[in-house]
């Protein structure tokens, strides 16, 4: 009987901490705030399950040369505020952010992830970072446009990139 109380006890408490780190403003709000503990590794691990049950293995097309000019304008007007260009300079906004937007066309970026996976984050976006789901204001062909562009950013074609080095200026429509 003791030693239920105890489990109870204990359970109660835990729930007790949680409520007063929350309510008492000890959780981290501010971006410049350091990260809440263990922060990172349960946000990876829920994106990661969301994205294994719900992302498209199979592209329901192939892109051709057409689809990589579409994404880089649709690029640059909607993921390049935060993302940048191919040059990486980051504007006041995505230098603002927490966590900080990836680079998505330098070095790296996501051209190790699969374009269903991609194309999942700009449909859904991923919850209290920043990131927006496109689902309302794109549509789906602009959403796997974008995503093969993001998926192939080291090898692109030459008149997809013409696009993407254009100075940022986004006040002109860009
Ligand atoms: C308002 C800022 C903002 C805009 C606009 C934005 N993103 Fe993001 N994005 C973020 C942030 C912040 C993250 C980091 C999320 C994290 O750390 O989990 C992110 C993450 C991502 C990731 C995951 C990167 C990785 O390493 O796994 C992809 C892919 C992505 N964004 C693509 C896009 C695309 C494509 C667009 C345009 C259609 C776009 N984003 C527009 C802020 C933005």
């Amino acid at each position: 009987m003791r030693f239920l109380y105890g489990v109870i006890l204990g359970i109660v408490l835990v729930f007790v901490a949680a409520y007063c780190y929350f309510r008492f403003g000890l959780a981290p709000v501010a971006v410049k705030a350091p990260p809440m503990p263990f922060e990172k590794t349960y946000a990876n691990m829920a994106l990661h399950a969301a994205i294994q049950k719900g992302a498209p293995r199979n592209a329901p097309f192939q892109p051709v040369e057409a689809d990589f000019q579409t994404g880089a304008r649709l690029y640059r007007e909607h993921c390049a505020v935060c993302h940048a260009l191919p040059d990486g300079v980051r504007t006041a906004v995505s230098g603002g952010e927490f966590p900080k937007p990836p680079l998505l066309l330098k070095g790296k970026g996501v051209t190790d992830d699969p374009p269903g996976e991609t194309y999942w984050k700009i449909q859904n976006g991923i919850r209290m970072t920043g990131m927006p789901g496109f689902s309302d204001a794109l549509s789906d062909r602009q959403m796997w446009d974008i995503a093969f562009l993001c998926a192939q950013a080291d090898k692109l074609p030459a008149s997809a990139q013409t696009i993407l080095n254009q100075p940022y200026k986004p006040d002109t429509g860009m």
